[in-house]
């Protein structure tokens, strides 16, 4: 069983970016930590980052032939894209929506989410653990 982890635009600079909100560790350690959690879950992790909207709408569809489920972070355009809205209510697959940082504490511009109300959840604010705490949920609705 093959889940999808999709990171969106800046997440490549993890480690590097606003490490007061951030953290330290970069999206290698967090692609890390996902398979190997995912090895526990026997989850095949196929873990993925892009800085362009279209290739995420690309990758969900993908993901909806080839994985039982989807954990993504979609970055900024959380809060801005209908079209990862849509894509994610084409495809029939669970999709977890994840923040690192909780958004609702920060500015009032990442207080909306116009890809939650497609998905099953949304988890936010535990720092990296937030990817593992999504594969956990995703175990919990595919079991
Ligand atoms: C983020 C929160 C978003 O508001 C921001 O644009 C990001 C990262 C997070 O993981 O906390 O790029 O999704």
């Amino acid at each position: 069983q093959t889940i999808f982890v999709l990171n969106g635009p800046n997440l490549n600079m993890l480690g590097k970016r606003e490490p007061g909100i951030y953290g330290g560790k970069t999206l290698q350690d967090v692609e890390a930590d996902c398979k190997a959690v995912g090895r526990e879950l026997v989850f095949d992790i196929d873990f993925r980052q892009s800085n362009h909207e279209g290739t995420l709408v690309d990758w969900l569809h993908e993901a909806n032939d080839k994985a039982v489920g989807v954990a993504i972070n979609a970055g900024a355009y959380t809060h801005t894209s209908v079209a990862l809205h849509d894509a994610i209510r084409a495809i029939s697959i669970p999709v977890i929506e994840l923040h690192i940082s909780n958004v609702h504490a920060r500015e009032e511009f990442r207080h909306k989410s116009m890809i939650a109300p497609a998905v099953k959840g949304v988890i936010c604010g535990f720092g990296p653990y937030s990817y593992i705490l999504a594969l956990h949920a995703l175990k919990n609705l595919t079991a």
